[in-house]
């Protein structure tokens, strides 16, 4: 048993990697919600039966009962649909949308101070709705993607340089997907600019397979989507939050003015604390990477305006 608690809605493939990541990092208690009951009882049984291997102490439920949440400092927002052949992107859009909104009323019944990472895509038009429909301070709702991009990008790097991707470090921004704007700017190896390594060719070719990266594994899954690497990225964010380390990692937050960026939750530089969005860091941009980054927040404004067009916001 810990005296913190987080809770993960959906319990499919991310929200059940995020619990189990929780709990062999020694992180919180978890509750884990997914409207299939089962599903969710049965992956919190069997991460409760791990804990003896494991080591680990905590404490873990599942269920469909969103009383089951009650007392999280805060909560891990996976569930939703992922795009099925036939469906268009504003099918999607719609149909995750009044997902979250359920989901987000129960949070506000049950957790009313709680933190919400946001994890469901499109992710930065899902954060702004769950900004909205919370009702919560802009710092207690963000969502996660840059880290995972960053991370991704890291890695082709590392793997190319034949170095660790702990020796990486790289910030992509902007709004998940094709519009993300990895800052090569603000890429180093061991401390020394990228391009003392690599040339401009092949930084984009990098680029572009970081773009690609969660199509390249979805390709190779055939079912699903990738979940190792993003419930990681959701428990680096987590960790910076619950053990207030402050760390400045890029992260999709609410934008009032910061980059020219005005009511709209884009993925940019942010320090992660006690309260979540401690502030959004503002980086030295070039005129490129700050156009491409508007270009992006363009395309979550689409969404956004979509959303509100339907009457879900
Ligand atoms: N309430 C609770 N859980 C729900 C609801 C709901 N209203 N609707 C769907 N779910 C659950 C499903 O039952 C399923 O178990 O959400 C879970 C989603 O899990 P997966 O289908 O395995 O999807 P996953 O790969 O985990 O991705 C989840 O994260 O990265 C994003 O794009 C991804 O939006 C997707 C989300």
């Amino acid at each position: 048993m810990s005296d913190i608690k987080v809770a993960v809605i959906g319990a499919g493939q991310v929200g059940g990697t995020c619990a189990q990541r929780i709990l062999e990092r020694r992180l919180a208690d978890v509750a884990l919600i997914d409207i299939a009951e089962g599903l969710a009882r049965g992956k919190a049984l069997d991460l409760s039966q791990a804990a003896a291997t494991e080591g680990y102490d905590l404490k873990i439920e599942g269920g469909s009962d969103y009383s089951l949440i009650k007392g999280s400092e805060a909560v891990i927002v996976t569930a939703g649909l992922t795009r099925k052949p036939g469906m268009t992107r504003e099918d999607l859009l719609s149909q995750n949308a009044k997902i979250v909104k359920g989901i987000i009323d129960s949070i506000k019944k049950y957790c009313p101070e709680a933190i919400i990472i946001m994890v469901t895509n499109p992710l930065d038009i899902m954060t702004y709705l769950a900004y909205k429909v919370s009702g919560f301070e802009k710092e207690r709702v963000f969502g996660m993607a840059g880290v995972l991009d960053s991370a991704r990008f890291r890695f082709f790097i590392a793997e190319r340089l034949k170095v660790p991707p702990a020796e990486v470090e790289a910030f992509v921004l902007g709004g998940h997907g094709d519009s993300m704007v990895p800052l090569v700017g603000h890429t180093k190896v061991k401390g020394r600019p990228i391009d003392e390594f690599l040339s401009d060719y092949e930084i984009d070719s990098l680029v572009k397979r970081t773009r690609d990266g969660g199509a390249e594994i979805v390709s190779l899954l055939k079912t699903g989507s990738a979940f190792y690497a993003p419930s990681s990225a959701v428990c680096e964010m987590l960790e910076s939050v619950l053990k207030d380390k402050n760390e400045v990692l890029p992260v999709s937050a609410y934008l009032e003015r910061q980059y020219g960026l005005e009511d709209v939750y884009c993925g940019v530089p942010a320090r992660l604390g006690s309260d979540g969005v401690e502030e959004v860091v503002e980086f030295d941009l070039s005129a490129d990477e700050l156009a491409a980054l508007h270009r992006s927040a363009k395309q979550v404004r689409e969404g956004i305006d979509y959303l509100k067009k339907s009457h879900l916001i």
